[in-house]
Protein backbone atom coordinates (compact mmCIF):
# COMPACT_ATOMS: atom_id res chain seq x y z
CA UNK A 1 0.00 0.00 0.00
CA UNK A 2 1.24 4.05 -0.91
CA UNK A 3 2.00 5.99 1.78
CA UNK A 4 1.85 9.33 -0.47
CA UNK A 5 -0.88 12.07 0.96
CA UNK A 6 -4.14 12.05 -1.24
CA UNK A 7 -5.14 15.19 -1.55
CA UNK A 8 -8.36 16.41 0.71
CA UNK A 9 -11.37 16.75 -1.38
CA UNK A 10 -12.14 20.66 -0.26
CA UNK A 11 -14.62 22.51 -1.86
CA UNK A 12 -14.29 26.53 -1.58
CA UNK A 13 -17.62 28.26 -0.05
CA UNK A 14 -16.72 31.71 -0.92
CA UNK A 15 -12.97 33.78 -2.17
CA UNK A 16 -12.42 35.98 0.78
CA UNK A 17 -9.43 37.75 -0.36
CA UNK A 18 -8.78 37.58 -4.08
CA UNK A 19 -5.39 37.82 -5.73
CA UNK A 20 -5.54 41.75 -6.54
CA UNK A 21 -6.16 42.64 -3.42
CA UNK A 22 -3.56 40.67 -1.84
CA UNK A 23 -1.10 42.53 -4.10
CA UNK A 24 -2.24 45.38 -3.68
CA UNK A 25 -2.11 44.75 -0.04
CA UNK A 26 1.42 43.25 -0.21
CA UNK A 27 2.69 46.26 -2.15
CA UNK A 28 1.16 48.50 0.64
CA UNK A 29 3.71 46.56 3.12
CA UNK A 30 6.74 46.14 1.29
CA UNK A 31 6.39 50.26 1.25
CA UNK A 32 6.21 50.61 5.01
CA UNK A 33 8.44 48.21 5.52
CA UNK A 34 11.10 50.01 3.17
CA UNK A 35 10.92 53.45 4.76
CA UNK A 36 10.70 51.90 8.42
CA UNK A 37 14.08 50.02 7.60
CA UNK A 38 16.07 52.32 5.16
CA UNK A 39 19.62 52.26 5.51
CA UNK A 40 19.38 49.19 8.13
CA UNK A 41 20.71 45.26 7.89
CA UNK A 42 17.48 43.47 7.19
CA UNK A 43 16.33 39.71 7.30
CA UNK A 44 13.00 38.67 6.67
CA UNK A 45 12.74 35.13 8.31
CA UNK A 46 9.75 33.60 6.92
CA UNK A 47 8.11 30.04 9.06
CA UNK A 48 8.17 27.28 6.98
CA UNK A 49 5.60 26.15 5.33
CA UNK A 50 2.74 28.60 5.41
CA UNK A 51 4.62 31.81 4.67
CA UNK A 52 6.22 31.27 1.50
CA UNK A 53 3.86 32.70 -0.79
CA UNK A 54 3.63 36.00 1.16
CA UNK A 55 7.62 36.10 1.93
CA UNK A 56 8.29 35.54 -2.10
CA UNK A 57 6.11 38.73 -2.78
CA UNK A 58 6.76 40.64 -0.03
CA UNK A 59 10.05 40.27 -0.52
CA UNK A 60 10.33 41.15 -4.12
CA UNK A 61 8.25 44.19 -2.91
CA UNK A 62 10.83 45.19 -0.69
CA UNK A 63 12.69 48.47 -2.73
CA UNK A 64 15.24 47.68 0.23
CA UNK A 65 18.30 45.11 0.51
CA UNK A 66 17.47 42.50 2.43
CA UNK A 67 18.30 39.02 3.20
CA UNK A 68 16.02 35.94 3.45
CA UNK A 69 15.94 33.10 6.02
CA UNK A 70 14.00 30.19 7.33
CA UNK A 71 12.88 28.51 10.63
CA UNK A 72 10.22 25.93 10.33
CA UNK A 73 7.54 25.30 12.76
CA UNK A 74 4.67 22.92 13.16
CA UNK A 75 1.32 22.79 15.02
CA UNK A 76 -1.46 21.57 13.29
CA UNK A 77 -0.92 18.25 12.19
CA UNK A 78 -3.25 17.10 9.53
CA UNK A 79 -6.19 19.16 11.26
CA UNK A 80 -8.41 22.50 11.10
CA UNK A 81 -6.93 23.23 13.83
CA UNK A 82 -4.00 23.88 15.96
CA UNK A 83 -2.66 21.15 18.39
CA UNK A 84 -1.51 23.50 21.12
CA UNK A 85 1.75 22.10 20.50
CA UNK A 86 4.53 23.78 18.39
CA UNK A 87 7.84 21.96 17.28
CA UNK A 88 10.60 24.42 15.77
CA UNK A 89 13.65 23.61 13.99
CA UNK A 90 16.39 25.72 14.02
CA UNK A 91 16.91 29.22 11.88
CA UNK A 92 19.10 29.57 8.93
CA UNK A 93 21.64 31.97 9.02
CA UNK A 94 23.12 34.47 11.51
CA UNK A 95 20.90 36.89 13.20
CA UNK A 96 22.73 38.67 15.86
CA UNK A 97 23.19 42.56 15.57
CA UNK A 98 20.54 42.53 12.53
CA UNK A 99 17.13 43.66 12.22
CA UNK A 100 14.80 41.03 11.91
CA UNK A 101 11.42 40.81 10.75
CA UNK A 102 9.52 37.38 11.41
CA UNK A 103 7.14 36.86 8.43
CA UNK A 104 4.29 34.46 9.43
CA UNK A 105 0.97 33.47 7.16
CA UNK A 106 -1.50 33.81 10.13
CA UNK A 107 -1.80 34.12 13.98
CA UNK A 108 -4.60 32.19 14.67
CA UNK A 109 -4.04 31.11 18.57
CA UNK A 110 -0.84 33.40 18.34
CA UNK A 111 0.93 29.85 19.56
CA UNK A 112 2.65 29.73 17.02
CA UNK A 113 4.31 33.58 16.63
CA UNK A 114 5.11 32.99 20.16
CA UNK A 115 7.25 30.36 20.22
CA UNK A 116 8.87 31.50 17.42
CA UNK A 117 9.60 34.83 19.01
CA UNK A 118 11.10 32.80 22.24
CA UNK A 119 13.03 31.11 19.80
CA UNK A 120 14.59 34.42 17.73
CA UNK A 121 15.29 36.42 20.72
CA UNK A 122 17.82 33.79 21.59
CA UNK A 123 19.42 34.79 18.76
CA UNK A 124 20.19 38.22 19.81
CA UNK A 125 18.94 40.82 16.87
CA UNK A 126 19.14 43.81 17.28
CA UNK A 127 15.38 44.35 16.87
CA UNK A 128 12.49 42.03 16.30
CA UNK A 129 9.43 42.72 15.02
CA UNK A 130 6.63 40.66 13.44
CA UNK A 131 4.78 40.96 10.05
CA UNK A 132 1.27 38.56 9.44
CA UNK A 133 -0.29 38.19 6.49
CA UNK A 134 -3.58 37.43 8.14
CA UNK A 135 -5.02 37.94 11.68
CA UNK A 136 -7.77 35.75 12.67
CA UNK A 137 -10.37 36.84 14.87
CA UNK A 138 -9.52 33.60 17.34
CA UNK A 139 -11.53 34.10 20.64
CA UNK A 140 -8.25 33.12 22.60
CA UNK A 141 -5.27 33.84 21.15
CA UNK A 142 -2.29 35.15 23.07
CA UNK A 143 -1.03 38.16 22.77
CA UNK A 144 1.89 39.00 21.08
CA UNK A 145 3.02 42.19 19.18
CA UNK A 146 1.80 41.88 15.38
CA UNK A 147 3.83 45.62 13.98
CA UNK A 148 2.71 44.30 10.36
CA UNK A 149 -0.46 42.99 9.37
CA UNK A 150 -2.13 41.77 6.11
CA UNK A 151 -5.82 41.11 6.68
CA UNK A 152 -8.17 40.47 9.08
CA UNK A 153 -9.87 37.03 9.04
CA UNK A 154 -13.24 35.80 10.64
CA UNK A 155 -12.61 32.72 13.09
CA UNK A 156 -12.98 30.11 9.39
CA UNK A 157 -11.41 27.44 7.67
CA UNK A 158 -9.14 29.32 5.28
CA UNK A 159 -6.81 27.75 2.59
CA UNK A 160 -4.82 29.17 -0.01
CA UNK A 161 -1.97 31.81 -0.51
CA UNK A 162 0.30 29.54 1.38
CA UNK A 163 -2.09 28.48 3.91
CA UNK A 164 -3.20 24.44 4.12
CA UNK A 165 -5.31 21.81 4.22
CA UNK A 166 -3.35 18.48 4.93
CA UNK A 167 -0.11 19.91 3.22
CA UNK A 168 -2.73 20.95 0.10
CA UNK A 169 -4.01 23.78 -1.54
CA UNK A 170 -1.12 26.40 -0.55
CA UNK A 171 -1.22 26.76 -3.72
CA UNK A 172 -4.56 28.74 -4.56
CA UNK A 173 -3.91 32.14 -5.38
CA UNK A 174 -6.73 33.69 -3.04
CA UNK A 175 -7.68 32.97 0.71
CA UNK A 176 -10.72 31.18 0.48
CA UNK A 177 -13.08 29.60 3.08
CA UNK A 178 -13.16 25.57 2.45
CA UNK A 179 -15.29 23.22 3.80
CA UNK A 180 -14.82 19.47 3.72
CA UNK A 181 -16.16 18.03 0.80
CA UNK A 182 -18.90 15.70 1.66
CA UNK A 183 -18.18 11.37 0.94
C1 LIG B 1 0.07 27.27 10.82
C2 LIG B 1 0.35 28.63 10.24
C3 LIG B 1 0.99 29.38 11.39
C4 LIG B 1 0.35 28.75 12.60
C5 LIG B 1 -0.67 29.67 13.19
O1 LIG B 1 1.24 26.54 10.74
O2 LIG B 1 1.22 28.54 9.14
O3 LIG B 1 2.38 29.17 11.43
O4 LIG B 1 -0.26 27.53 12.17
O5 LIG B 1 -1.36 29.05 14.24
P1 LIG B 1 -1.33 29.52 15.75
O6 LIG B 1 -1.38 31.03 15.77
O7 LIG B 1 -2.58 28.89 16.29
O8 LIG B 1 -0.10 28.98 16.38
P2 LIG B 1 1.31 24.95 10.71
O9 LIG B 1 1.74 24.49 12.05
O10 LIG B 1 0.03 24.40 10.16
O11 LIG B 1 2.50 24.66 9.71
P3 LIG B 1 2.69 25.17 8.20
O12 LIG B 1 3.16 26.60 8.28
O13 LIG B 1 3.75 24.25 7.68
O14 LIG B 1 1.38 25.03 7.48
Amino acid sequence: MSDRVIPPRLSIEEILIPAERIRHRVAELAEQIGRDYQGRDLVLVGALKGAIMFLADLSRALPIPHRLEFLQAASYGNGQSSSGEVKVADVTGDLKGYDVLLVEDIYDTGLTIRTLLERLRAKHPASLEVCTFLVKNHPHNVPVPLKYTGFHVPDLFVVGYGLDYAQHYRNLPYVGVARKAEG
